[in-house]
């Protein structure tokens, strides 16, 4: 009890038409909004770290952070390692405590990746950690390629299931058309679904992970244009096409991109409206209550997790 690793959490998601929710963590006020919804909404929870945030944090930061948030609420929660790039972060991260890590092995020809994960593998399981891989790539907007180039990078089915027979991999991340960041589309907001029944078709014991899933919720882009420098074009996953993937064997849900948006949405209101207040808590407590906010209508209305605790 306490950390966790995901393994009960995707069973259960699996034979059911919900997934967990990742959510990126970087500070203090992120994890608290993030924890708090989780518990109001009695759900299954995941707290993810990347590179970029144990260099801004210091890994043993956030892990303790962590560890206060399970000790105050009581809840059971995942820490898990978002794109280990390769063995040695991976490595870190296990023997520094997270129940999870991701190996992201997708910028790598097929054979490189499957080495790369096995090697993870091996090393996580044999000290009771779950790992993640990744296979196809995520297309960005900003990579400026066309759509059948884009769909040439999508998770092919056929490998999905030689890749995840080879390195024993606990749950695989697939490419259907997401991205990272805040602008995803081009055109018409548009997702493979044909693919991913595929691959949950071939490998239907196989939690499925859906990063680049922030449905860029337009309220907070209005609210951050509004009040300041204009985020022009943003365009995110519509959430109906969240909770379809859901229903097809996808387990995690990757967000990073909204949690960014709501606290920074909230900080510009506050900052033009009280510009001579210079107390942090003054805009952070705010932020934090925006991301509970947003957290808690992601698990309940877009993810259906609910009560899935
Ligand atoms: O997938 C990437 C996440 O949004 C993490 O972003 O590397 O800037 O921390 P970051
Ligand atoms: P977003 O940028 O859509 O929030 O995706 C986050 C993610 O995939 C983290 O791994
Ligand atoms: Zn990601």
């Amino acid at each position: 009890m306490g950390l966790v690793t995901t393994e009960q959490m995707f069973k259960k998601s699996l034979c059911s038409d919900y997934a967990v929710g990742a959510f990126n963590v970087n500070n203090m006020e992120i994890i608290q909004g993030i924890v708090e919804a989780a518990k109001e909404e009695e759900a299954p929870l995941i707290l993810q770290v990347s590179a970029g945030a144990r260099k801004y944090a210091n890994p043993i930061y956030l892990k303790k952070l962590v560890e206060a948030a399970i000790e105050d609420t009581g809840l059971d929660m995942a820490l898990h390692l978002d794109h280990g790039e390769d063995f040695d972060i991976c490595k870190q991260c296990v023997d520094g405590g997270f129940s999870s890590v991701m190996v992201d092995g997708s910028k790598h020809p097929f054979e490189e990746n499957v080495a790369l994960t096995k090697q993870v593998v091996d090393y996580a399981h044999e000290r009771g950690v779950v790992v993640e891989a990744e296979l196809g790539k995520l297309a960005g907007i900003e990579d400026n390629i066309n759509v059948d180039a884009r769909e040439a990078t999508f998770t092919d089915p056929e490998q999905a299931k030689e890749f995840v027979e080879r390195t024993g991999v606990d749950s695989l991340a697939v490419a259907i058309g997401t991205s990272h960041g805040a602008y995803k589309f081009k055109g018409e907001p548009r997702l493979d679904f044909e693919r991913l029944k595929e691959i949950h078709a071939l490998i239907p014991d196989v939690p499925l992970v859906l990063h680049g899933a922030s449905t860029v919720i337009p309220e907070f882009v209005d609210k951050c244009n509004e009040y300041g420098g204009e985020i022009p074009g943003a365009r995110g996953v519509p959430e109906d096409m969240i909770t379809e993937a859901v229903k097809h064997g996808v387990c995690k849900v990757n967000i990073d991109t909204d949690l960014r948006l709501a606290m920074t949405a909230e900080i510009r209101k506050f900052m033009v409206e009280n510009p001579a207040e210079f107390d942090p808590r003054k805009y952070l407590g705010p932020a934090r209550s925006a991301i509970k906010q947003m957290v808690k209508h992601k698990i309940k209305d877009v993810l259906k997790a609910s009560g899935k605790r």
